[in-house]
């Protein structure tokens, strides 16, 4: 049977077959992904839907109203936060053109083991979300629900597209980590990015990133954050500059 149409559960007690990142239980039941060295996780232990779920769908994608949304997606890891936007769009709730940045594709067998389309509740998208997730990039993959999606293999840091999106997801690793992805640098790229009016959004709230979005010109909110964080952020790109 080809390896794309058999999702695999993993229990944490399973996890040593795995080289790199390795499957890890959070508490609203879903998988993510634990990296050892440094020590990150793709998404909240307190929950990965839930997490993604709060952040990029219900702060991001529920207050675009552009049609079809442009979307532009800093690290699309496992792609959950791509199958929730699909999903969406299966529900007739949007239409959505997706970009997804990621220099570090993850694997067949560990984007299997992760089972996210039956945690969803939709089995039927695994092996298109397969397809979606590893087949050729750069070029459109157009799927069912009004819902098509490229993937750029592209650093943050190198990447333009001058007024091109109406939202970003940016779920890069976290500053303490990851200090390079939240750099003014990369806020700058990411507000021309922007049409004017776009947003960003994004699970992280610290102090620091927000003075450098404001510095960049951005319009910044500090909402609710998901179960286990007080606070995210929203940042907007001004409807006249
Ligand atoms: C927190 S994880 C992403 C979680 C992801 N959105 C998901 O739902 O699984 C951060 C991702 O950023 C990617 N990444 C690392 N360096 C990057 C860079 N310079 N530009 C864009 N993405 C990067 C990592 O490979 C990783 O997949």
């Amino acid at each position: 049977m080809d390896p794309a149409e058999q999702p695999t559960k993993v229990t944490n007690s399973e996890q040593s077959k795995f080289d790199g990142p390795i499957p890890y239980r959070t508490r609203d039941g879903s998988l993510t992904l634990q990296c050892l060295s440094p020590a990150v996780f793709y998404h909240s232990v307190h929950g990965a839907v839930q997490e993604s779920t709060h952040v990029f769908i219900r702060a991001g994608l529920e207050q675009a109203r552009s049609t079809p949304i442009g979307i532009l997606e800093v690290g699309l890891g496992t792609g959950l936060n791509l199958l929730l936007t699909w999903i969406r769009c299966l529900e007739g709730k949007c239409t959505v053109d997706y970009t997804a940045l990621e220099p570090f594709p993850l694997e067949t067998g560990l984007l299997n083991a992760l089972g996210y389309c039956e945690e969803l509740g939709w089995p039927g998208l695994h092996k298109t979300y397969m397809q979606m997730m590893t087949g050729s990039s750069d070029t459109w993959h157009e799927a069912e629900g009004g819902f098509r999606c490229r993937r750029f293999a592209q650093p943050v840091q190198s990447f333009t597209g001058s007024g091109s999106f109406d939202l970003i997801y940016f779920d890069p690793f976290g500053p303490r980590t990851h200090p390079e992805m939240w750099s003014k640098e990369v806020f700058d790229r990411m507000y021309d990015a922007l049409v004017c009016g776009g947003s960003l959004v994004t699970y992280c709230a610290q102090g620091d990133v927000r003075r450098t979005m404001i510095n960049v010109g951005f319009v910044v909110e500090r909402l609710e954050g998901p179960p286990g964080k007080r606070e995210m952020l929203r940042a907007s790109k001004p409807t006249a500059s």
